[in-house]
């Protein structure tokens, strides 16, 4: 499929993995892990299409309520994902980004993201932007300290107005464009505190099916549905 316009920056809510292992009577795990393999196809699919970025909201700020053998699992998932995956992404020209506080994470989930980022670091055909232990409050706020620190630092005035060109700068997305295209899986239609900044004028994309089942077909009708939106970012054409 080829398509007219290509969103340059898709914002991917992956939901549903948990609900799709209790449908086959599998643990909750299990669904995260099958969640893995559909981040792969996903990155496949977003080459062949010449798409720059993609960002995958992979653990919220407020996921740290699940019970903590979830939330090892899900962390234990991303170390083997970057074990096992890093050479092939390495291969296809994939930048890794990290975007959320790493702070809270253990120093072992540290040290596998900075190893991704720094090893890809050159890499341009596609930015796989983690989103982990993200929440769009948590980067807002810790953006605006940031960039208030650096003012101090460089004696600038605090009153001085700040302009979203400078504060984007701060953003943990940074340099990466706005959101064209959001794309919620499993039926939900909110955000659940996902990229608050970045979504002001992106297209939203809700379907039914769970995230581990999500593949080519899934990603080529949200680009279909892109394609045929009229974007007009409060103007009137
Ligand atoms: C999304 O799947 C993955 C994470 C939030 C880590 P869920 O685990 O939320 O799946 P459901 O919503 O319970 O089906
Ligand atoms: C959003 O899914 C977070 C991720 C996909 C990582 P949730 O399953 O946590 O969202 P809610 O709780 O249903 O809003
Ligand atoms: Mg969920």
């Amino acid at each position: 499929m080829k398509f007219k316009t290509i969103p340059a920056h898709i914002g991917v809510i992956m939901d549903g993995n948990g609900r799709w292992a209790e449908r086959q009577g599998k643990k909750r795990t299990e669904g995260h892990r099958e969640g893995a393999k559909a981040i792969d196809r996903l990155l496949d699919v977003a080459l062949e299409h010449k798409i720059k970025a993609v960002s995958l909201y992979a653990f919220s700020t407020e996921n740290w309520k699940r019970p903590i053998t979830e939330v090892n699992a899900i962390f234990n998932l991303l170390i083997e994902f970057i074990d096992s995956r890093l050479e092939d992404i390495q291969k296809k020209g994939i930048r890794i980004q990290h975007s959320g506080n790493l702070n809270k994470l253990s120093t072992k989930v540290k040290q596998k993201i900075n190893t991704a980022v720094e090893a890809t670091k050159k890499n341009k055909k596609l930015t796989a932007n983690f989103c982990l232990n993200y929440g769009g409050q948590e980067e807002i706020l810790s953006s605006f300290q940031r960039l208030q620190k650096d003012r101090i630092h460089k004696k600038i005035s605090l009153d001085k107005p700040v302009s979203p060109k400078e504060f984007e700068k701060y953003l943990y997305t940074y340099p990466l464009p706005p959101v064209d295209l959001l794309i919620r899986t499993a039926g939900e239609q909110r955000v659940s505190n996902f990229l608050l900044w970045q979504i002001a004028y992106a297209e939203f994309f809700f379907t039914n099916t769970l995230w581990p089942d999500f593949d080519r077909d899934s990603l080529e009708e949200a680009l279909h549905f892109f394609e045929s939106r009229k974007r007009k970012f409060g103007g009137l054409s």
